[in-house]
Order: C-alpha cells, then structure tokens, then sequence
C-alpha cells in the first residue's frame, strides 16, 4: 500500500470512529438488560446469596478501610454495586433505615412494603418477605455490629437494629401471581 492510500484513509477513519462508538454505546443503552426472572424458590434462594455476599462485603470494606469519620461508608460502596447490579438486570437493592434519621434520606422506607418491613425489623425480625406484583420482596435486618460503626451512627447501641436491605426480585410464570 503506498502512502496516499494511508493519507487518504486515515482522515477518514479518525473522522467516523467516534461516531461508531457513539452508535455502539447508544445501542448498547437500548438493550439495556430486561429484569431476570425467576421462579420464587430461586428467588428465595438468590437473595440468601446476594445477602451473604454484601453483608460479608460491607464488613469487610468496613474493617479494612473505614479508619475515621472522613472515610468513605461501606454503605456507600454498597450502594453504587447495587446500583451496577440493577443495571444488568440483578435483583435490585437498596438500603432501608429503621431510625428515622438516616445518613442518606433516600434511605427512608418507600412503599407499604418497605414500611411493613421496618415495623418487622425493628422487632428484631431478622427476615421478612412478601409477594407483591410479581416481585419478590424481601428485607433483611442489620444491627448495628460494633462500637466502630458508632464512630458515625453516633445516636445507636451497638445491636441495635438499625437497618436493612430491600431485595425486589422479579418473578417468572406461576409464581409470579
Ligand atoms: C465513616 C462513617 C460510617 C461508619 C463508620 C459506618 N457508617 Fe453506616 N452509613 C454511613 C453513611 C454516610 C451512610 C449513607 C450511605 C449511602 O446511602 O450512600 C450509611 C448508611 C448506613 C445504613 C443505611 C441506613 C442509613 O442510615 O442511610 C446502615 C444500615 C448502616 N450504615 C450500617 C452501618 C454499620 C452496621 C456500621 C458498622 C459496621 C456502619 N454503618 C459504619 C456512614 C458510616
């Protein structure tokens, strides 16, 4: 290839390819993931893990990382994996506060379920769960751990139940009615 082949072709191909990638990005935007269904025993069962796995993370984060009041929260690093979950189409999570007087107001129980859910865990309910629309609703209870947690949630005793998680996942066929 001589080179008036290449300084012809190279313009060209540094003009189109932010535009391709703009189209890629753009459709992958569309095909932005459906919510994976499931029937209620898998569900059951998904949210046991999910839970496993981010009450493990967040301590973990906590114990590693989280050293003064500057630190960044567990609950917020939590938050964005939550978030990148529900964007592929994972069961959706987030957190729910039992106080009152959450750090993030976005927090606060949301709908009949989340409310019910509150009254539960507060009672040191450690599960409760229902049906509804056909979604798996579940909430989760979790106390404050340790006197390092008191750090910033100032106002509670160590076990006190002071929040939660709230799992939607959506349900497939039969069970979903
Ligand atoms: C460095 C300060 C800090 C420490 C230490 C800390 N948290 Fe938090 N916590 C936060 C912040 C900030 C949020 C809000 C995060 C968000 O929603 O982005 C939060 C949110 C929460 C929530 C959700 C309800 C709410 O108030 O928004 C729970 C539950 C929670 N933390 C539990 C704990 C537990 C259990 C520990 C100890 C293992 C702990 N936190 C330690 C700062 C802290």
């Amino acid at each position: 290839m001589n080179k008036r082949y290449w300084t012809g072709v190279l313009p060209v191909a540094v003009a189109v390819l932010p535009l391709l990638t703009l189209a890629v990005e753009s459709r992958a935007q569309d095909e932005a993931p459906k919510p994976v269904k499931m029937s209620l025993a898998q569900a059951r069962q998904t949210v046991s893990m999910l839970n496993d796995l981010y009450v493990t993370s967040v301590v973990g984060i906590h114990t590693t990382y989280v050293k003064d009041t500057q630190s960044v929260a567990a609950a917020a690093v939590a938050r964005k994996v939550f978030e990148a979950m529900a964007k592929k189409g994972w069961p959706e999570t987030r957190w729910i506060a039992t106080t009152g007087r959450p750090f993030n107001p976005d927090s606060n129980p949301k709908d009949a379920f989340e409310k019910d859910a509150v009254v539960a865990l507060k009672k040191g309910q450690a599960r409760f769960e229902r049906v509804v629309d056909g979604k798996l609703r579940v909430a989760t209870l979790i106390p404050l751990v340790d006197k390092s947690c008191q750090m910033c949630h100032v106002k509670d005793k160590v076990g006190d139940p002071i929040g939660g998680l709230s799992y939607t996942v959506s349900l497939s066929g039969k069970t979903a009615k």
